[in-house]
């Protein structure tokens, strides 16, 4: 087993609060264990334009609390080829790395497992506010962007309430509702649309005007981006009820700003735990936090899972949604 004495890391994909809480314990639980650090800007595509530096103590000072990554991040079609990705990891060896840390969502992890196959030492840290990545409890920056939709709703709820109005709040996630149910729960949303579950609209709407006819003095309903657009629910609800729902798309605002303390614990310890796992020898594995638990999971089988669905939580949310 060849040691492991210089490691790089990058932000790949979608870019997530979080992220530079990661990026700073990777190049300091390195560093700490004397390893050397450098730091690929641009995700995959500065690893084909070479564009690595070393990284020393100073170099992460000051980023735990800011948004967005100072690595950058990109998306780059070349590495989606056998070619890119084969090159992706000749310099990676011509470089003298042994060992890469890729902070991402899923696309980003198809890419690490695709490195990991060409014999790089590689771990995943999963760096997305959608929680769709299976193998853990919870990603980086999900528990953010839950809080800014949380105080989104807020905010809408006090104009609704004076003009006894609902709102149609459509937020991210393309494929996972994760981020519409627990926002949805902790605003005490009327109805939750995920792509997980099916949905009737007609019922939705009745039950809204039946609320509003008992009194109730506003109606929110939260749309995940990947169901249909708020604009689409707010039309079929005026079609079924009449009501005019107004419509709020939280858009990027959800992917930028401070992250939570949540977030830079959870993104610290799973960095400190994948540099760890390198050390040690292992490689090709998506990091993660199960039930407090850290676990490093094949990433090819991370990468093959659809992360499950908590239709517990979906049908308390329902229960108390009256
Ligand atoms: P995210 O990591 O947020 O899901 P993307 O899906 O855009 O973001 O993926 C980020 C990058 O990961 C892509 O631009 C590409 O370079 C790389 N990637 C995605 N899918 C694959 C794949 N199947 N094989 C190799 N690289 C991939
Ligand atoms: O980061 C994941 C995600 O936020 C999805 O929920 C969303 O659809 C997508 O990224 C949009 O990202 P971009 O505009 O960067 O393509």
């Amino acid at each position: 087993m060849s040691e492991v004495k210089k490691i790089a890391v990058l932000t790949s994909g979608g870019d997530s609060q979080g992220m530079n809480a990661a990026v700073r314990a990777v190049v300091r639980s390195a560093l700490y264990r004397g390893l050397e650090v450098y730091g690929v800007q641009r995700g995959f595509q500065g690893l084909l334009n070479q564009d690595l530096r070393p990284m020393d103590l100073r170099s992460v000072g000051d980023i735990i609390q800011r948004g967005g990554t100072i690595l950058q991040t990109a998306r780059c079609k070349e590495f989606m080829t056998p070619e890119g990705q084969q090159r992706g990891a000749d310099v990676l060896r011509e470089q003298g790395i042994d060992g890469l840390v890729v902070i991402g969502g899923d696309g980003s992890y198809q890419g690490a497992n695709k490195l990991s196959k060409l014999g790089i030492k590689t771990m995943g840290l999963p760096g997305t506010i959608d929680n769709d990545i299976p193998f853990t409890d919870f990603t980086i920056g999900f528990d953010t962007a839950v809080s800014i939709v949380v105080d989104a709703i807020n905010k809408l709820r006090d104009t609704m309430t004076s003009h006894e109005r609902s709102s149609i709040v459509e937020v991210m996630g393309r494929h996972c509702g994760d981020i519409a149910l627990y926002a949805g729960l902790a605003s005490g949303a009327e109805a939750i649309l995920v792509p997980e579950v099916p949905f009737d609209l007609k019922d939705i709407s009745l039950r809204m005007k039946e609320n509003f006819q008992k009194g109730k003095r506003h109606g929110i309903v939260v749309v995940a981006e990947g169901v249909c657009s708020g604009d689409e629910v707010a039309r079929s609800i005026t079609e079924y009820s009449g009501i005019e729902p107004r419509v709020t798309v939280l858009g990027h605002i959800q992917r930028g700003g401070s992250p939570t303390h949540n977030d830079r614990i959870l993104a610290s310890q799973l960095a400190d735990f994948a540099v760890q796992r390198l050390l040690e020898g292992d490689s090709g594995k998506g990091i993660g936090i199960i039930k407090g638990e850290f676990v490093a999971t094949d990433i090819e089988k991370v990468v093959s899972t659809k992360k499950s669905f908590n239709l517990d939580l979906y049908n308390l949310a329902l229960r108390l949604a009256q």
